[in-house]
């Protein structure tokens, strides 16, 4: 069997008393796409945080593409194609579209000068963001703003992009601009793992869902599974996540 793409071992979190995660096994294949939903302040966020650097486990390893990352920062695991979006995107906003992807590129990708314009301008196209390359980042609106932070995830060259909350706030067909994108980019190869509240978006993309409570993974199974589950429902009850979407999705899939 090949080895998945990431993986992690037995992985604990805590800040104090809240835990992020508490001996956390998970593995995700090449070219794979997994959806993450939970609670406001379960801590998807942090487990990102984990899986690119920027957080560091209090126990327990994390590998990706055959080698273990447990020790290295962001920067460098971002070199191994590791990309992430940022829930809260940090672009420069008085620097262009263009530009801010071509930071990434240069920075997060360290792809040289001339290496960065090609792969800044291919994050562009395929984010469908290229006719506003010139307009300042501060000046977007929202999706275009989405659109920009998975262009400077991309620009970075990937093998694993993690998007966090990226459909946030968008309407629906804004939303499924967004899912295509994504879906093409997972055409490419690219391994994708979305931690989303807009459950709609991941249920029209991802073959995979689990459910991050308790610093444990309640469920993995398709999409329509772990939203059956009771325990991920009883997570749920009282919470934003959508009953009527959980409904038509358990529905559609024919899932007990
Ligand atoms: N650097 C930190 N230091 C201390 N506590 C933190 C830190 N980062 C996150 N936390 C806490 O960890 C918990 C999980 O936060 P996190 O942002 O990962 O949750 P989340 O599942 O992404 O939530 P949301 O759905 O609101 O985005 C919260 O209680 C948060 O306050
Ligand atoms: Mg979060």
């Amino acid at each position: 069997m090949t080895s998945p793409l990431l993986e992690l071992d037995r992985v604990t979190k805590r800040f104090g008393r809240v835990v992020i995660a508490e001996d956390l096994s998970f593995s995700v294949g090449a070219g794979e796409t997994v959806g993450i939903v939970g609670p406001n302040g379960a801590g998807k966020t942090s487990l990102f945080g984990l899986i690119s650097g920027d957080l560091a486990p209090n126990a327990g390893q994390v590998s990706f593409a055959g080698r273990t990352v447990t020790r290295l920062d962001s920067a460098a695991r971002c070199r191994l194609g590791i990309g992430r979006t940022y829930q809260v995107p940090r672009p420069f906003v008085d620097m262009t579209v263009f530009e801010n992807v071509l930071v990434a590129a240069q920075q997060g990708g360290r792809l040289g000068r001339k290496a960065s314009y090609p792969a800044a301008a291919a994050a562009l196209e395929r984010t469908g963001i290229a006719g506003e390359a010139n307009v300042p980042a501060g000046r977007l609106g929202l999706l275009a703003r989405k659109r920009l932070e998975i262009a400077r995830a991309l620009a970075t060259g990937p093998q694993l992009l993690l998007l966090d909350e990226v459909a946030g706030g968008l309407t629906d067909p804004e939303v499924t601009v967004l899912v295509e994108i994504v879906r093409a980019v997972n055409a490419e190869g690219v391994a994708v793992i979305w931690i989303e509240h807009v459950v709609r978006a991941l249920t029209s993309l991802v073959t995979r869902m689990t459910c991050l409570y308790g610093g444990e993974f309640i469920g993995d199974g398709t999409p329509g599974e772990v939203l059956a589950d009771p325990r991920v429902r009883e997570v749920y009850l009282g919470s934003d996540i959508d009953a009527s979407t959980i409904q038509q999705v358990i529905k559609e899939e024919g899932a007990p």
